[in-house]
């Protein structure tokens, strides 16, 4: 039986998954993962059933459980943004409105007019995107006033599932960045934009820092927790100035971890609290990365595995002989907050084979993160090397190719489940096994592995970029 262990688990898009650590070295005792569907019933809509990441996340920790000797500690992350609505009784209202979820934008377009933007920025730090909870809302009392006049608590994804295992109605402020109702730079809910539109502050969490204690789970202490960004970059070892966190998921970003609140001049990107009490975090987010992979391994080569397709990838040149493939497509929020926003292959010709199609999809996702880092850089951002986590970075091809577009090494850590992995921290400094985040990650995190830039590629990969670049204005023109 292996050692006692603290437990993370990461409220995914597509998934609940688990990790057991050993707090000792930061090795890897278990892992577990249990699935559900993400629904979209129409386009640009994306929900899911709450109560089906309860049911995963039970089943996860269950055989987590069987799988070490004792858990000491558990901590939560999960996909931010998404919107859940309790009535008076605590039951669910209606399907969670996901971070992809574009229905929002009529409402984010309301919320910017005018002074809009700017006070939006000063009161929260950030601007309205539809992926953001606080939009989702207007629309939910715009478009669905009956099932509105019910709400009396919301929640973000995670601390559903947490409140609903523990008891309580908490949220951490890292994650509550992302609704637009924090004011990001004094870590408190803005109550003067609440205020503002009308929504009752009674319905909002009581917040606390991330790895701070929120209750106990059959006599184990449990943290509050952290969105799936904040927490990947705890689990990477990123609690403060220094490497940069890039993610391979569903979704793909690059953060860089701050001492002080930067402010955010066009709002072009994300500045939320970061999951270390009294630091904060910049990063741009792109809304379609393994997720596009995904999307074009289940449309086009469903059955063929992924090794296969991979494999066929990497004969093909970079630059692909001129084949571009834009990932939007789910809209994007770096560099272009457009919910409009369009996937294309641009460029094909006969001689394209299917590698050429694969390997344009990771070189696509590769330039719409390089749009990422240079966005953070405008605002501040300095770090010249990153740490990377998320499914994707399970393909070194992948990741040279990213390490070629972003033209910095990219260290590789001991597991890709960045954010479970951060949240199983964040459960060790609740639980007192650490005095603190710094000591959690100087003794659990490892740097396995570090991926260079290929020489070879970086030109090509200049001169894509830059048709990448001039694409996405050309297909906005003909909407
Ligand atoms: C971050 C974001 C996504 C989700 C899903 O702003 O929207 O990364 O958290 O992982």
């Amino acid at each position: 039986m292996s050692p006692a262990a603290l437990v993370g688990i990461d409220i995914g898009t597509s998934s609940a998954k688990g990790i057991a650590v050993d707090p000792a070295s930061g090795s890897v005792l278990a892992v577990a993962e249990s699935e559900y569907p993400v629904n979209s019933p129409q386009v640009g809509w994306m929900e899911q059933p709450p109560e089906a990441w309860v049911v995963a996340a039970r089943d996860v920790l269950a055989r987590l459980r069987t799988a070490v000797s004792e858990v000491l500690a558990i901590g939560f992350s999960g996909q931010m943004h998404g919107l859940v609505c309790l009535d008076a009784g605590g039951a669910v209202i209606r399907p969670a409105i996901l971070w992809n979820d574009q229905r929002s934008a009529p409402q984010c377009a309301a919320l910017e007019s005018g002074a809009g933007k700017a006070r939006l920025l000063r009161l929260t730090g950030n601007r309205a995107l539809p992926g953001f909870t606080a939009p989702k809302l207007l629309w939910m009392r715009e478009n669905e006033p009956a099932s509105y006049a019910r709400i009396r608590r919301i929640c973000l994804p995670k601390d559903f599932v947490r409140d609903c295992l523990v008891g309580g109605h908490r949220s951490d402020v890292a994650d509550a960045s992302g609704t637009l109702f924090l004011d990001v730079g004094e870590r408190r809910w803005s109550s003067e934009l609440l205020a503002e539109l009308e929504i009752p502050e009674s319905w909002l969490p009581e917040l606390a820092e991330s790895p701070e204690a929120v209750g106990m789970l059959d006599g184990v202490p449990v943290a509050t927790g952290a969105g799936d960004q904040a927490a990947a970059a705890v689990g990477a070892g990123i609690t403060g100035p220094g490497p940069l966190s890039v993610v391979l998921g569903t979704s793909g970003v690059v953060l860089a971890a701050t001492d002080r609140f930067l402010t955010n001049p066009e709002g072009l990107v994300h500045v939320f609290c970061h999951a270390a009490p009294e630091r904060w975090q910049v990063m741009g987010v792109m809304l379609s990365a393994a997720g596009s992979l995904a999307w074009f391994h289940d449309t086009l080569l469903p059955g063929i595995p992924y090794d296969t397709m991979l494999g066929e990838a990497e004969s093909v040149p970079p630059g692909c002989e001129g084949l571009i493939f834009l990932p939007y497509l789910a809209g994007e929020r770096t560099p272009h907050a457009d919910p409009d926003a369009r996937g294309a292959f641009c460029g094909l010709s006969v001689t394209h084979r299917r590698g050429a199609m694969t390997r344009a999809v990771l070189e696509g996702v590769a330039f719409a993160l390089r749009d990422c880092l240079d966005t953070i850089r405008d605002v501040g951002a300095t770090s010249t090397r990153g740490r990377v986590s998320g499914g994707g970075s399970r393909s070194r091809l992948w990741l040279q190719i990213v390490a070629s577009a972003l033209e910095m090494p990219l260290e590789v850590m001991a597991t890709d489940q960045g954010s479970a992995f951060g949240a199983a921290l964040l459960g060790g400094v609740a639980a007192g096994v650490f005095g603190d985040l710094d000591q959690a990650t100087a003794a659990c995190v490892r740097v396995t592995d570090v991926i260079d830039p290929v020489a070879a590629w970086i030109e090509p990969y200049r001169e894509a970029r830059g048709r990448f670049r001039d694409y996405y204005p050309a297909l906005r023109s003909v909407r």
